[in-house]
C-alpha cells in the first residue's frame, strides 16, 4: 500500500491498517503485565509498564504502544533495562531535584519522578527535576498529564541516547535522535498537552509504517546517501538513512535544546557518535503551580476565550476543524476504548512470539 499520511492527528483516521486485529485495552494490559512479571518485574512495575504502553495506543500513538514489547524484552535480556529500580536522589537543593534512574523502566521512574516533582511544586511553587539514565520514558505526554491532573503546569525536554537517527538541518546523516518536547497546562475539563518528537516523524512511526507496508510523507526521510526518500525501511535496514527535523531550522534548534537541557543539564549525557544504549532517555522537567501566577478561574476564562476564537476559523477543506493540543489523543482514546486497539498483523505476530517465549500465551487469548 503506497499512501501519503496526512499530518499526524489531523486527518489520519486513528483506526490503523485495514487488516488490523482489534483487542481491548484491558486485555492487552493484563497480558503485558503477566509478561513483565514473568521477566522479573514485581506486579506494580509490570502493571505500570504495560499500562503506560497501552495508554499510548489509546492515545493513537502506536509507535509508543504495546508493539514495543519485543524491544523492551530484548533490552531486559541484554541488561539495557533493569527491573525494580526507583529514582536515586543525587541532588536535592530546594527547588532543584536531580535524580538518576539507573536504567530502570521509564514507566516506573517517570511516575515516581513526577510524584516527587508534584510534591515539591505544591510546597515551593516550582521545581526543576533532572531524571537521568532512564530506560525509554515512552509517551512524554503522560508525564505532563500526571502533573496536570495535580493542577500543575509542566515543560519537559528529553534527549534520546539511541543510535543517531535525525540529521541536523543542513546535514546529510544522522547525528541526534528524535528528542521529544512536551508542554502541559491544566484546564477543565481537559488539560492542553503539546507532546511531540522534534523529528519530522517519530522513529516508531517508521516501524509502524514498515509493518503496515506503507510509505511515509515526502520531506521526512533521507537515505544513506542523503537523498530524499519516502521508504521507512531506510531507518531499519543498513546502510541507514536519517529522519529530518520538523520545521527545518526551527525543529532542529528545538532538538538541540532538548539534547542540551535533557541530556547535559539534567545530569545525563548527550549524543557523541558512540552508541551508548538502544533506548535511553534523559529528561529535564520544569513543574510549577500555575495558580500562583493566575487564579484558576481566570486561567479557565482566558483559555476558553482563546479556544472559542481559534475554533471560529473557517475549516480548511478535508480538515476535521481546529483542534487544541491534546485533543487528537482524547478523540483516539474515546474511539479505541470503544472499538479496541488495532494491531497490524506483523505487530501481533511479534507479540505472540514474545508471549510464547515468556510462557504467557497470546494477547489474543483474553479477547476470545
Ligand atoms: N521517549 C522517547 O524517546 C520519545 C521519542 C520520540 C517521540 N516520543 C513520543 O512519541 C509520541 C508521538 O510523537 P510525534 O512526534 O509522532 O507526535 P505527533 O506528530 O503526532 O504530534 C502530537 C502532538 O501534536 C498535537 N496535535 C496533533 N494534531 C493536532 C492538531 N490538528 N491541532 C492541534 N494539536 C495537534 C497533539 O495533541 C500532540 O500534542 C509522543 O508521545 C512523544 O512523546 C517519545
Amino acid at each position: 500500500v503506497l499512501s501519503t499520511p496526512p499530518p499526524e492527528g489531523a486527518r489520519r483516521p486513528r483506526g490503523g491498517p485495514s487488516d488490523a486485529v482489534r483487542i481491548q485495552a484491558a486485555v492487552l494490559i493484563a497480558w503485558g503485565s503477566r509478561l513483565f512479571e514473568s521477566l522479573g518485574c514485581d506486579a506494580r512495575e509490570a502493571g505500570q509498564v504495560a499500562r503506560g504502553l497501552v495508554d499510548a495506543n489509546l492515545a493513537g500513538h502506536d509507535s509508543h504502544g504495546i508493539g514495543l514489547v519485543p524491544q523492551y524484552v530484548d533490552n531486559l535480556v541484554a541488561g539495557h533495562v533493569r527491573a525494580g529500580r526507583t529514582p536515586r536522589v543525587v541532588v536535592d537543593r530546594g527547588s532543584m531535584l536531580g535524580l538518576d534512574g539507573d536504567r530502570g523502566f521509564g514507566q516506573a521512574l517517570g511516575a515516581a519522578a513526577m510524584d516527587m516533582a508534584i510534591e515539591r511544586a505544591r510546597t515551593d511553587g516550582c521545581v526543576v527535576v533532572g531524571l537521568a539514565n532512564s530506560h525509554h520514558l515512552a509517551r512524554i505526554g503522560q508525564w505532563g498529564e500526571q502533573c496536570a491532573r495535580a493542577g500543575l503546569a509542566s515543560i519537559h525536554f528529553v534527549n534520546v541516547r539511541s543510535r543517531p537517527l535525525v540529521a541536523p538541518h543542513g546535514g546529510l546523516d544522522a547525528r541526534v535522535s528524535t528528542n521529544p518536547f512536551c508542554v502541559a497546562v491544566p484546564d477543565e475539563p481537559h488539560p492542553l498537552v503539546l507532546d511531540y518528537a522534534t523529528a519530522s516523524i517519530a522513529l516508531g512511526k517508521t516501524r509502524v509504517a514498515v509493518e503496515a507496508g506503507e510509505r511515509v510523507a515526502p520531506g521526512r526521510l533521507i537515505d544513506a546517501h542523503g537523498a530524499p526518500t519516502d521508504d521507512p525501511s531506510v531507518m531499519w535496514n543498513p546502510p541507514f538513512g536519517a529522519i529530518l527535523p520538523f520545521g527545518e531550522h526551527k525543529g532542529w534548534a528545538l532538538s538541540i535544546m532538548c539534547e542540551v537541557l535533557g541530556g547535559a543539564l539534567a545530569g545525563g549525557s548527550v549524543q557523541d557518535g558512540a552508541t551508548a544504549h538502544p533506548m535511553l532517555n534523559n529528561m529535564l522537567s520544569i513543574v510549577f503551580d500555575a495558580a500562583a501566577l493566575c487564579p484558576p478561574e481566570r486561567r479557565r476564562e482566558e483559555i476558553a476565550k482563546l479556544a472559542a476564537w481559534v475554533r471560529g476559523s473557517p475549516v480548511a477543506p478535508g480538515a476535521p476543524g481546529v483542534m487544541l493540543p491534546g485533543e487528537p489523543e482524547r478523540r483516539a482514546a474515546a474511539e479505541r476504548t470503544r472499538l479496541g486497539i488495532p494491531l497490524a498483523p506483523a505487530t501481533l505476530a511479534a507479540l505472540e512470539q514474545c508471549g510464547a517465549q515468556a510462557g504467557v500465551g497470546s494477547p489474543r487469548a483474553g479477547s476470545a
